[in-house]
């Protein structure tokens, strides 16, 4: 693969044709958000918030690819509000158990909500029976789960295994 020049925010990077621009964002220090990508693996496309623009059409960094004098913008104010829809979205009826939580402080959620700033909420989606499970070796709590689906990509990518999959659960969120 040969190299190329592209540039994200202004600032002029060199990397490699095809990298993903959210790879090399982060190979030149340029912040951009990311639940589900997990490096080394394929892009899960699950999250949604990696949203840029490059030469001027909405794009997933995870997934799309560096051309030759590409150029990237990674905030908007159409990003924003798309960013702040989708943490929303995450948070309906996530538990608000933030202070006896063991992952708090170190919980993506939760730094994401903080980040972008999701102090109310313009979605409702009606709650829906999600019984904890413990397999030995693995507790799933759906309640906690947000379906980033990176268990489900780490599985196929890493472990050669599609045990993993995620199904509805039976309730689409509508605006408040
Ligand atoms: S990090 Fe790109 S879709 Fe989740």
């Amino acid at each position: 693969m040969s190299n190329v020049s592209i540039n994200i925010d202004g600032k002029e990077i060199v990397t490699q044709e095809g990298e993903f621009l959210l790879n090399a964002a982060r190979a030149n220090d340029i912040y951009i958000p990311a639940i589900c990508y997990l490096t080394r693996c394929s892009p899960t496309l699950a999250c949604r918030i990696c949203l840029v623009e490059a030469d001027g059409k909405q794009v997933y960094a995870c997934n799309a690819k560096a051309k030759e004098g590409m150029t990237v913008v990674t905030t908007t104010e159409t990003i924003e509000k798309e960013r702040r829809s989708i943490m929303e979205v995450y948070d309906v009826n996530h538990p608000l158990q933030c202070g006896v939580c063991d992952q708090s402080g170190e919980c993506e959620l939760q730094n994401y909500t903080l980040e972008i700033g999701v102090d109310s909420q313009s979605y409702t989606v009606k709650d829906v029976d999600r019984a904890s499970h413990d397999w030995g070796h693995l507790h799933y709590d759906p309640g906690l789960c947000i379906v980033c689906e990176r268990c489900v990509t780490a599985c196929k990518d890493m472990i050669g295994d599609n045990s993993l999959k995620t199904i509805a659960r039976g309730a689409r969120p509508s605006q408040c």
